[in-house]
């Protein structure tokens, strides 16, 4: 992300942005190799290099945005004591420290995200973004049209309703429905609870998109990097 020189500076833990005026105006600060005397200018501190008075600025890390198929039967929590395997497993080779952006249960797979920009996180998880969620679930029997409205509409779950619904029949079987629900709230085992209160069990479930970030192609316990492109496409 760009910003401005002096706040690199301070970031970095130079000086104050007040004095990195001054620095910059002395010469001592370099973009790319070039000496930069201007005053205001925007860099981007991941794609240019920066020095002051010769020495590489100790820049913050640099920020990653993932998107895993996560498998079933991993877990999204940092660490477990219970021995299950973490998410974060499935990352190979990754210097920078990224967490799950919230959770996806342990017999859930599908799209999660992962970062180290904690504001990025928060904005995911902030309700008033209403990022929508689209899972696929298979669930037991057959609801009926009045009760998949119920769940559209909104419906107490642990005394709290939930916010409106949209639900999609994609096939109907015998003893099995396949559908199409889209939230934009992540509480605990909300589709699942969301059902149950409806007395239909989720058998599968998967996260196939946020907001218009689809899963695709990618195939289980594998992973992309996100482009900026995509990142701004998920508060769009
Ligand atoms: N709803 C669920 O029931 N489980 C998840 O992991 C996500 C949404």
């Amino acid at each position: 992300m760009e910003e401005r020189l002096q706040k690199i500076l301070a970031r970095a833990g130079i000086c104050s942005r007040r004095k990195a005026e001054e620095h910059i105006r002395e010469g001592k600060v370099t973009i790319d190799g070039i000496v930069v005397t201007e005053m205001g200018i925007r860099v981007d501190p991941d794609v240019h290099h920066i020095e002051f008075e010769g020495k590489p600025l100790a820049v913050s890390e640099k920020k990653v945005y993932i998107l895993l198929n996560k498998p079933k039967g991993y877990v999204t929590t940092m660490r477990d004591p219970q021995g299950r395997p973490i998410v974060t497993s499935l990352l190979k080779n990754m210097p920078e420290r990224v967490f799950p952006v919230g959770r996806l249960d342990q017999d859930t797979e599908g799209a999660l995200l992962l970062t180290n920009d904690g504001d990025f996180a928060q904005n995911i998880l902030h309700p008033k973004f209403e990022i929508n969620r689209t899972y696929l679930a298979i669930v037991a029997g057959r609801p009926s049209r009045e009760l998949l409205l119920k769940l559209e509409q909104g419906i107490e779950i642990e005394n709290r309703r939930t916010w409106p619904a949209r639900i999609k029949v994609l096939t109907t079987k015998k003893r099995k429905t396949t559908v199409e629900i889209i939230i934009h709230e992540g509480r605990k085992r909300q589709v699942r609870k969301m059902f149950a209160a409806i007395g239909h069990t989720v058998l599968e479930l998967k996260r196939t998109a946020y907001g218009r970030l689809k899963l695709g192609r990618l195939s289980s316990g594998k992973y992309r990097f996100l482009s900026k492109k995509e990142i701004t496409l998920l508060f769009s």
